[in-house]
């Protein structure tokens, strides 16, 4: 198609071009005619400028503005002027093109919404944004999110490259090693009832190529996971993998540092002060109660385990008498006083959604007064000395948890990152990293009556730890470390294990047979007998990196076609079902019972 092409973008021009014949090309954006003169907004990916057909514009360009509707494609000649009503918000907001010539390059039906600019008004539901994802994807304040992405793509393979690192590809279609998440398994046609499974990362094989000797790699990969969906969490997801030969832990953390830095840097322009802080896993519990905690505020917990034998309270009680573990924590609720008591059932509700058995509050008015449901089974003594430990003063609420040590601490996390939230804690333009490290190598699961590995089964145990794999596996703290930003774990990485011994001993520890850990890890524990060099890594949530350096809470708004939280792309409608012939091509019967 012949059409007349552009001179400028339409988020370029400036008084300086005042007098200047110009071509925009773009969508019509929002058009008002007020008697005999129109204005129109033109956009694209740049920005907004102003169009005005009046008295002075040729009859063909009077009568084809009748026509035009929003997100129609227009090109437009014209000449640039100064607004008579400039509008310094915006970029373009002092000059308009009076247009001389209009060609419809492209009609559009009208939109099922509009595509809005920031605050103008409430947004469409996201569930239709979704299934007109290209029409989403034209608000500028989407777009910019996307330049950011772009942004972090051109930095991290500079600033890999610059360091002596390699990029390199790996499989999409590997074998299935579940250990975590489920996997996505793809059928084999040409091997059928064989499966391929697509990476939860591409752990296994930036291992192997530390193996193969290249020292220093780099991805940005595409992993995926089939796990519950959350605000933070997609089914598939990138990364920035990393992996380094003949390196401690420090050399890690100083060349992510670095990274971040640079990125903070260019992104943000501002400067981080570094080292990042460092947190043992324990105490990051202990004080915040979560392995990712914010810490853009203090709000720390307190641990009031002396309850279990000085309250008559059984919940306490009976928790501390039960569990070796067993442990009562509080949380100081800041000016929490004039909750109701519908206000603490829903922190209450909150808690139990974490787990816990139940969530117990006392308030001290502003004069000094206490209520609560549980103050007739602790008397003042007790009343005075909780109100002390937890530094509540009047006005202020204190909320109670008691359960074993783990989910005690989790639930009053969960509890602060929501007063956190409630009471505007946290700046938005604060941005606070922590290392967490020394995670304990193992868990125990219930379900499964087996360890698990807590990061994954590769990583190496403390060395003055590898004694306790035997007397006491939980007590073995593992070489893992978790880079944390503002409440989001945006990173993660271990040293690994390299000689093969220590390797399958871990894999029995995980209750995987001989023949088993051979099964489905031989190809790596083959490759461990060929001399490989220690060595470690760490990968970086892609994605989280640009809700932070973004300012959104919702990874959706990232991922240029993302999934729903039950993981559906409504734009495309997958998953589908697939024709017989497919089926039968791969060797595949569906079951009716699980079809839907
Ligand atoms: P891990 O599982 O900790 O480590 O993942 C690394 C980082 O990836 C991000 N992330 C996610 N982002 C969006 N959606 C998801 N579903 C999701 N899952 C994880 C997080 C996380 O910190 N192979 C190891 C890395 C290593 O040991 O080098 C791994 O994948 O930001």
């Amino acid at each position: 198609m012949q059409f007349l092409k552009r001179t400028h973008s339409c988020g370029e021009l400036r008084p300086s071009h005042v007098g200047e014949r110009v071509v925009l090309n773009g969508w019509v954006h929002a058009l008002r005619t007020f008697g005999g003169v129109t204005f129109f907004d033109l956009r694209d990916r740049t920005g907004i400028t102003q169009i005005l057909v009046n008295d002075s514009s040729p009859d063909t360009v009077r009568q084809l503005v009748r026509q035009l509707r929003a997100e129609f494609v227009l090109a437009v000649e014209g000449t640039v002027r100064l607004r008579e009503n400039p509008n310094p918000r915006r970029e373009t907001g002092l000059i308009e093109v009076l247009a001389q010539q209009i060609t419809i390059l492209a009609e559009s039906e009208i939109p099922p919404f509009e595509i809005l600019e920031h605050d103008e008004k409430p947004l469409a539901s996201e569930e239709l944004r979704l299934r007109y994802r290209y029409l989403d994807l034209r608000r500028p304040s989407l777009q910019r999110k996307f330049l950011v992405r772009n942004t972090l793509y051109q930095l991290a393979h500079r600033y890999f490259a610059d360091h002596g690192f390699i990029e390199v590809e790996t499989p999409i279609l590997m074998k299935s090693t579940p250990e975590g998440a489920r996997d996505f398994l793809v059928p084999s046609r040409l091997h059928k009832g064989k499966f391929y499974a697509l990476p939860q990362s591409p752990q296994l094989y930036k291992q192997i190529l530390m193996i193969a000797g290249f020292d220093r790699y780099m991805q940005i990969a595409k992993c995926f996971r089939d796990e519950d969906l959350r605000a933070d969490r997609q089914p598939e997801f990138t990364q920035i993998d990393v992996e380094m030969s003949f390196i401690t832990r420090e050399d890690i953390f100083d060349l992510i540092e670095g990274f971040t830095a640079t990125v903070w840097q260019e992104v943000l322009g501002i400067e981080l002060e570094r080292p990042f802080p460092r947190l043992q896993w324990r105490e990051a519990l202990e004080r915040y109660g979560s392995d990712k905690p914010d810490l853009r505020f203090g709000l720390e917990l307190c641990d009031l385990t002396w309850l279990g034998t000085a309250s008559q309270l059984d919940a306490f009680r009976s928790v501390v008498a039960e569990y070796p573990d067993g442990t009562v924590a509080g949380l100081r609720a800041p000016g929490c006083a004039s909750y109701s008591r519908k206000q603490f059932d829903e922190l209450g509700e909150l808690a139990k959604k974490h787990g816990a058995h139940g969530m117990a509050w006392i308030k001290w008015s502003d004069g000094g007064a206490v209520n609560s449901p549980i103050a007739k089974h602790l008397g003042d003594g007790v009343l005075e000395q909780i109100r002390s430990s937890t530094g509540a003063r009047d006005g202020d609420a204190v909320l109670i948890v008691a359960d074993r040590w783990e989910r005690c601490l989790t639930v009053l996390g969960a509890l602060r990152s929501e007063l956190g939230r409630r009471l505007s804690l946290a700046q938005s333009d604060t941005y606070r990293f922590a290392w967490i490290v020394d995670f304990p190598l193992l868990e125990w699961d219930d379900t499964e009556q087996r360890y698990v590995a807590r990061h994954h089964p590769f990583t190496a145990p403390a060395e003055e730890d590898i004694p306790l794999l035997q007397s006491d596996p939980l007590r073995v703290r593992a070489q893992a470390y978790d880079l944390v930003c503002n409440g989001y774990e945006i990173g993660g990485g271990s040293i690994r294990i390299h000689r093969p011994d220590l390797q399958e001993r871990m894999l029995k520890l995980l209750g995987f047979s001989s023949e088993e850990a051979h099964r489905r890890f031989g190809f790596l524990l083959e490759a461990l007998r060929y001399g490989a060099p220690p060595h470690g890594g760490i990968a970086l949530g892609f994605d989280r990196w640009i809700m932070i350096l973004a300012g959104t809470d919702n990874i959706r708004d990232v991922i240029a076609f993302p999934k729903t939280t039950s993981g559906l792309s409504l734009m495309d409608g997958a998953p589908s079902e697939v024709s017989p012939d497919q089926l039968r091509e791969l060797g595949l019967i569906i079951n009716d019972e699980h079809s839907s």
